[in-house]
């Protein structure tokens, strides 16, 4: 079978209550701003971030290859509340692992779950067949919102890395796209 064809996600995509529009430069502040109310409310959303500058680094390095991984933000009225990546992207294999996260004041309220059928929907679009999601078997709300959304576990990596100084559990959720 052939290698998937390169075609560039779309920039912006929207939904019914969210709009995902790809992360730039000019989302440091809001994206700051939302990992602060994270914090300040107990979440876990890229704990590392503790200034601006952390922000900027990560905003304006992460796109370097559009074709390597995909960062959404997650606008609620026009505001970042949280994001959504398609990462470790294989165009030989026809997939991608997605990643997700919302500052805490916005959790429960199914806005993961809008965008990454949002996302679901563009890779299947892009003619991606499958999309992976790799979650801390401790972490059983990132494991709903998997299987709120049709993906099926097909296995359990046991001490799969180090997170948080502890060896870590992973969950494998997929989902077929055609
Ligand atoms: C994991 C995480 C993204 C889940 O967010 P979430 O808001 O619970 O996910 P969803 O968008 O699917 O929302 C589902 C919840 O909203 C509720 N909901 C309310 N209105 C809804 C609607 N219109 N549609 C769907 N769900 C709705 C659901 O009942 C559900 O609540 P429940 O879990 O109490 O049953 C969030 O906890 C988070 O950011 N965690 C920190 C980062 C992280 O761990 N990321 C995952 C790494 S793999």
């Amino acid at each position: 079978m052939e290698k998937l064809e390169k075609r560039p996600f779309a920039t912006s995509l929207q939904g019914s209550r969210i709009q995902l529009v790809m992360s730039s430069p000019q989302y440091t502040q809001q994206v700051f701003d939302y990992i602060q109310r994270d914090h300040r409310l107990g979440g876990v959303n890229y704990s590392w971030v503790v200034s601006l500058e952390d922000v900027s680094k990560h905003i304006t390095t992460e796109p370097e290859n559009e074709f390597k991984e995909i960062s959404y933000l997650i606008l609620k009225e026009g505001l970042a509340v949280g994001s959504m990546h398609v990462h470790t992207i294989s165009y030989s294999d026809h997939k991608a692992e997605v990643g997700y996260g919302i500052e805490k004041g916005e959790e429960g309220k199914g806005y993961v779950s809008e965008a990454l059928q949002l996302v679901l929907s563009e890779m299947k679009r892009l003619g991606f067949n499958k999309a992976v999601i790799n979650c801390d078997k401790e972490n059983a709300c990132s494991i709903k919102v998997a299987e709120r959304n049709g993906f099926s576990q097909e296995g359990l990596l046991i001490q799969d890395c180090i997170e948080n100084g502890r060896f870590r559990d992973s969950v494998i959720f997929g989902k077929l796209l055609q």
